[in-house]
């Protein structure tokens, strides 16, 4: 079986990072590549890393794809830019996973709070389905619009979920230090991004309130039905790819936290909840859709979750694939390999 693909935004990290997975996919096939400023180029011009069949081929402009052809689309574009691409899609009769925020957000105040802008199409947030797939794959399986769960907020709630399912959290007290490589800043040029002001430097940014804080708040609530308070403060360290997430927790019975994560994702191939005393590192993750867990218990009623993941795979890309074998009732796995790229 083969399906036509087109990824719009192939150009930026996550785009790129699509076409590796999707060029050795065994039923997806990319027809069309679509970029912005470098449209009109060829991809081996923009993307060294690209050798496969699609190193060929020309980037057309994102507007212009008119994907009569494919069955699915992949916008990895800027939010805000994604939303039209998404809408022409689905008009179109196509599906759609869009790894931008603007489908993430059901509640249309969050999106206003979070990214400062009106939302162009209101009417559809109500009707994509937010695909942190390991908690949502029936309704992925069903719908035209997968919104593509952020890189901090998958890295925060794949533990968390199952955690406050059981009500073994306070929901007001939780504190999250999370770490990204650069890459999750996206490729176009930024000052503070340049070598010499990232390097052997880290900064604390998004404060007071990151855009990632609302999408996890909105989400730790939809799936438990409880009202989730974060504390949320990101970092940027000198790291190309990769992020490691710190949860502080109060609650209760936290000697227990360790099997409540092992339980809920034992039959999971893509989260690992490691042996009790160890803690994850993004080193052996990178490269891969996994996300690694690690629980420490520091009393009854405190303890400190660690969280890591490839910020471009199961942060973007590679779970974006995930809910895209879903959709089309492929094996969850198909062109996910399980390994990391190590060391
Ligand atoms: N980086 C991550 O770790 C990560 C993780 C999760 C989700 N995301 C989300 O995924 C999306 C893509 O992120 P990225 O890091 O891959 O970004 P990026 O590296 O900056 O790439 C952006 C892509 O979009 C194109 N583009 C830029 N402005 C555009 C416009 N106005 N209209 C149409 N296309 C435009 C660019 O084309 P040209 O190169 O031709 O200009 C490029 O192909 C964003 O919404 C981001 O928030 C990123």
């Amino acid at each position: 079986m083969s399906i036509g693909v087109a990824v719009l935004g192939s150009t930026g990290y996550t785009g790129a990072e699509l076409i590796r997975l999707l060029d050795a996919h065994p039923h997806f096939e990319i027809l069309h590549l679509a970029a912005h400023s470098q449209a009109g180029k060829k991809v081996s011009e923009v993307l060294p890393s690209i050798a496969s069949q699609s190193a060929n081929k020309t980037l057309a402009k994102a507007d212009d794809v008119l994907p009569h052809d494919v069955e699915l689309v992949f916008t990895a574009l800027p939010h805000a830019a994604a939303a039209k691409s998404v809408k022409k899609a689905l008009d179109a009769g196509k599906k759609v996973v869009d790894l931008s925020a603007d489908f993430r957000h059901p509640n249309l105040i969050n999106y206003q709070d979070a990214y400062g802008l009106e939302h162009p199409f209101p009417e559809l947030l109500g009707s994509s389905v937010y695909g942190l797939t390991e908690h949502a794959r029936e309704d992925v399986a069903k719908t035209n619009l997968v919104a593509n769960p952020g890189c901090y907020p998958t890295s925060v709630l794949l533990p968390l979920i199952p955690l406050l399912k059981q009500k073994l959290v306070e929901t007001s007290s939780i504190i999250i230090d999370a770490k990204s490589g650069t890459s999750g800043a996206g490729r176009a040029a930024k000052t503070d991004l340049l070598y010499c002001e990232i390097n052997e430097s880290m900064a604390a940014y998004g404060l007071p309130k990151h855009r990632h804080a609302w999408e996890m708040e909105e989400w730790a609530g939809a799936y438990t039905g409880q009202d989730v308070q974060v504390r949320f403060v990101p970092h940027i360290i000198p790291m190309t790819r990769g992020m490691l997430s710190t949860i502080h927790l109060n609650g209760k019975k936290c000697e227990q936290w360790h099997s409540v994560l092992s339980d809920a994702y034992q039959d999971e191939p893509f989260v690992n909840v490691l042996p009790l005393g160890k803690l994850p590192t993004t080193g052996a993750v990178k490269g891969s859709n996994r996300c690694e867990i690690g629980v420490v218990a520091l009393s009854e009623a405190e303890a400190v979750v660690v969280s890591c993941i490839d910020n471009l795979l199961k942060g973007a890309s590679g779970q974006a694939v995930q809910n895209a074998n879903v959709m089309f009732g492929l094996d969850e796995m198909s062109g996910l390999s399980i390994n990391a790229a190590w060391p």
